[in-house]
């Protein structure tokens, strides 16, 4: 057998001590499957003192978490502290520099610098994994990177954050309202005291423009994504979603049009028994279309200390192995400056959803600004008749241009009848 490979795990939070778990609990058949013995030699976090669960003294504590870089012994850099800059930046960066490989969770460090370390990783010779940035335990980027390398891709598209997927679901089985499911998603531990990233789609978005670009072969451009989280949804819209056959999904969608890119990630409708429609709870999905392999889907966990560190761990045994695959699967300076689509230039049906004074000429002025803006009602519902009290009007709409219901929606919030801002999803026939 080879020499052990060496790791340093920079960060000893939830996925930080799955991986030692893992590598702990799993190390006959990780040393059979990767070869060789798998050994931590270093770990780092910023507090030496926390309780952790599980005895670190067979470790060497690493002070300064920036020292794991030059660590004598590390061959492998596990970077676990989260984050696009700072520490977790700044000693990837140096980790690369100092040919060391590095395996990462980090969605949101890959997602904004992911060219420049791909170039990085590549001049030193080394490789950047990051397995577990993507849909957590299911391992999306070797299937699409490697599996399914001989395909040209039509659009990969996928439920990305699972505290979003969760707090949709149960909205749905309980009639709760959004803020009040986030509250028990954070007494769970499914969201974080700080949800912003997850509720408002950024997490999502992060995660999106990886598999957009392992599966275009473009840079990866955060700037280029369309982002709306899902805060404006309520319990009405998810009932009429229900009515009409759709489940709200939070989707993150990457699609080609000709030689351009479409990026987006916001709440959509999708019907029931879709591929994306069946995903509940906390569960993740990634669905890509490919020219010769078709349709296949991925689901499961996508986020949790096991599924995680699962992830994580597959990086490592690849490095022990001699597996080197480009970061994002095409040598890095081929990566393409993709075109992307004005989004506004797009076409979908839609689902509105007005709350209007219920008062004679309300629906007749609402059907002619979207005439206007050549938009025909596929269906409306107005249920019960309250006169001079707020109602919900849902609408349903035929193929529109994104640009001219952006037109509308705006002309209409404008009435005098209209009391809320106007909710308006896209209805993705996947
Ligand atoms: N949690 C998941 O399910 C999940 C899933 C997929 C990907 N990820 C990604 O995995 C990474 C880690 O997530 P996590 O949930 O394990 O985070 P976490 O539980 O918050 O742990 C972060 C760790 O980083 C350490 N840390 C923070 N700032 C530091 C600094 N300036 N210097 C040194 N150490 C520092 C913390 O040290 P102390 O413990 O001493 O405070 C802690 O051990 C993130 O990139 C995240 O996006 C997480």
């Amino acid at each position: 057998m080879s020499e052990p490979l060496k790791v340093g795990i920079a960060g000893l939070g939830t996925v930080g001590i799955g991986v030692i778990k893992i590598l702990t609990q799993n190390a006959d058949i990780i040393e059979q499957r990767a070869g060789r013995k798998i050994e931590v030699v270093a770990v780092s976090a910023r507090s030496k003192s926390k309780d952790r669960g599980i005895d670190l003294g067979a470790y060497d504590w690493v002070d300064n978490t920036a020292d794991i870089a030059t660590h004598d012994n590390v061959d492998v850099v596990v970077e676990l502290i989260g984050g696009s800059e700072g520490t977790a930046a700044d000693l990837v960066r140096s980790s690369l520099d100092n040919a060391r490989h590095v395996v990462t969770a980090n969605k949101a460090l890959i997602a904004h610098h992911g060219f420049e370390l791909a170039q990085k990783a590549e001049n030193n010779g080394v490789c950047l994994m990051y397995e577990a940035a993507v849909a957590g335990g299911i391992p999306v980027i070797k299937t699409i990177r490697e599996g399914l390398a001989a395909n040209k891709f039509r659009a990969v598209y996928g439920i990305l954050n699972g505290t979003c997927n969760y707090i949709l679901s149960v909205m749905r089985e309980s009639g709760r309202d959004f803020y009040d499911v986030l509250k028990d998603a954070q007494k769970f531990g499914y969201a974080e005291a700080d949800p912003a990233f997850d509720i408002e789609g950024v997490d999502a978005a992060h995660k999106l423009c990886i598999l957009t670009s392992i599966a275009f072969g473009v840079k990866p451009d955060f700037d280029a994504i369309k982002v709306q989280g899902i805060a404006q949804i309520n319990s009405t819209d998810i009932a009429y979603a229900t009515e009409f056959g759709y489940r709200i999904k939070l989707l993150g969608v990457a699609r080609k049009i000709e030689d351009k890119i479409m990026q987006v990630v916001e709440p959509c409708l999708v019907p029931i028994d879709s591929p994306m429609g069946i995903i509940e709870d906390v569960y993740n999905a990634v669905y890509v279309e490919g020219d010769f392999v078709e349709t296949p889907l991925m689901t499961g966990k996508g986020a949790g200390e096991r599924p995680t560190a699962s992830s994580v761990v597959a990086d490592i045994i690849d490095i022990a192995r001699g597996v080197s695959v480009p970061t994002f699967g095409v040598p890095a300076n081929s990566l393409k400056d993709a075109k992307w689509i004005d989004i506004g230039e797009t076409n979908a049906r839609y689902y509105l959803r007005l709350a209007v004074i219920d008062k004679p000429g309300v629906v007749a002025d609402i059907s002619a600004i979207l005439k206007d803006q050549e938009i025909s009602i596929e269906g409306m519902v107005q249920r019960g008749h309250d006169p001079g009290q707020c109602v919900p009007i849902v609408l349903t709409l035929h193929n529109a241009r994104h640009v001219n219901m952006l037109r509308a929606v705006s002309i209409i919030k404008d009435l005098d009848a209209c009391k809320e801002k106007p909710c308006l999803m896209r209805i993705e026939e996947l």
